[in-house]
């Protein structure tokens, strides 16, 4: 069997190497020639796959990389694992799925497996994917091919997380396509987990994502109230994850970042207003997530202020680009924003991030593009009026930054463990 997997991201890369590395042929299809250049010289782009991983692979002659849709004719299946933004007016933007489709579809050939594995509402598979696979090819969904959605499940960052051993929803068109689907993911996905159609599938995706939104905007505004009342939310977290049964920890930050969580539970919004159903749950959280970074910014004006400074005009330095400790991701960053409202209050911004030496080509954040991270020395760190943790990586010196700086701004609880002697933290 000869498999296809198209877009080579932070989830389609990750895959690649599980299906090679499980002995399947696979073929990686990318529309960006960088990312297939780098590929076939064996180096990757994503900091937590070694490239010693693409190289064993490329070794072994199980694994291909091309921008070349062509070859689809030669495969048994293709897995799509392009992204699914949010356009300017924070509605779905499905048109990399659907190229992806149309690209696809001229080449699609009979009993070929296709698998839908981008994060999107139900119904995307079905009516969106469905009918552009079957006008470019002239083939019938169900009849002539097969088509399923899967919904990816990567941890990018977590050691512990191999794609072979996370159990794997799959959803099919037909019973017939679902077979097909868990015949392909079974070369290389320990356990399956199959459901009665492809919108199940993709409604459990969300489902994932929106207990997420929902349950860290509870515990960041449960973190503002106990602040009020003098309670610290994160030693009531500690206390209550004790109780074995009925209780999932969650933690307060400076907001929602990375691909998935600010944005998939907003493609369920905007479904739901076909069926005139309303997403309470989805806004609200998403209301209170986004006023995050304001309340951070609240508490470093709030914190200067103690010691007679004003925002404007002070040095502050922010701790991590990255929306998650130890990847190198910084999509949707709330870190960011925070960095846009200290600007705009005359600050003078320092950021450091080991993972990000300078600050990478955004959509959103092109005015930060090239924009360098701090060098870490002493003299650098007294120069600094104030530092703001908002993602706490591992190997950053915080016992330093404590006996340099005589302000920290603390969103993670990162300072908890470290001596801090007279410097003042503050919890944010
Ligand atoms: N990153 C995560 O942790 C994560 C976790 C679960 C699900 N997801 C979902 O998986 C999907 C992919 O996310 P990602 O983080 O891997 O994105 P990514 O941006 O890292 O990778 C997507 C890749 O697709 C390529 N691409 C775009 N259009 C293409 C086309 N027409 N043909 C071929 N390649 C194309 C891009 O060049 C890029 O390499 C999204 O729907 C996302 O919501 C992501």
């Amino acid at each position: 069997m000869q498999i296809g997997i198209v877009g080579l991201g932070y989830v389609g890369l990750p895959l690649v190497i599980q299906f090679a590395k499980s002995g399947v042929q696979v073929l990686g299809i990318d529309v960006d020639d960088k990312k297939v250049e780098a590929l076939n010289r064996g180096e990757s782009y994503i900091k937590h796959i070694p490239a010693s991983e693409v190289q064993a692979q490329l070794e072994t002659g199980q694994f291909e990389v091309t921008t070349d849709y062509a070859r689809v004719q030669d495969l048994d299946a293709v897995l799509i694992c392009v992204p699914t933004p949010l356009d300017a007016n924070k509605e779905p933007d499905l048109s990399y799925v659907l190229n992806t489709g149309r690209a696809i579809a001229p080449h699609l050939t009979k009993g070929t497996v296709v698998v839908l594995e981008s994060t999107t509402y139900p119904g995307t598979t079905e009516d969106e994917l469905r009918p552009i696979l079957e006008q470019g090819s002239g083939l019938k969904a169900g009849t002539d091919f097969h088509l399923a959605y899967s919904p990816e499940r990567e941890d990018p960052g977590n050691p512990d997380s191999q794609v072979a051993k996370i159990p794997k929803v799959i959803g099919g068109y037909t019973p017939a396509c679902l077979e097909k689907a868990k015949a392909v993911y079974s070369l290389a996905i320990e356990t399956l987990v199959p459901v009665s159609s492809c919108r199940a599938a993709e409604a459990t995706k969300l489902l994932e994502n929106i207990y997420r939104s929902v349950n860290i905007a509870l515990v960041n505004e449960l973190k503002l109230i106990y602040h009020a009342m003098g309670v610290d939310i994160w030693e009531v977290i500690e206390a209550a994850k004790t109780k074995p049964f009925g209780y999932t920890p969650f933690y307060p930050g400076p907001g929602l970042g990375g691909h998935c969580i600010p944005i998939d539970p907003f493609y369920l919004s905007w479904k739901a207003r076909e069926y005139g159903m309303p997403t309470r749950f989805i806004e609200l959280s998403g209301e209170i997530n986004h006023a995050m970074p304001q309340h951070v910014v609240q508490r470093c004006a709030e914190a200067l202020n103690e010691t007679g400074k004003p925002v404007k005009g002070s040095r502050i330095l922010l701790l991590g680009l990255a929306y998650k400790p130890d990847v190198d991701d910084c999509r949707e960053s709330p870190t960011f924003e925070v960095m846009d409202r200290l600007k705009s209050l005359g600050a003078e911004i320092q950021y450091f991030d080991p993972y990000f030496p300078e600050v990478p080509q955004t959509r959103e954040h092109s005015d930060w593009t090239g924009f360098k991270s701090m060098n870490w020395n002493e003299d650098n760190l007294r120069k600094c009026d104030l530092a703001v943790i908002l993602t706490a990586h591992n190997g950053v010196n915080y016992a330093q930054l404590a006996e340099w700086i005589s302000i920290v701004v603390d969103t993670r609880n990162t300072m908890a463990g470290v001596e801090t002697g007279s410097t003042k933290i503050w919890k944010a």
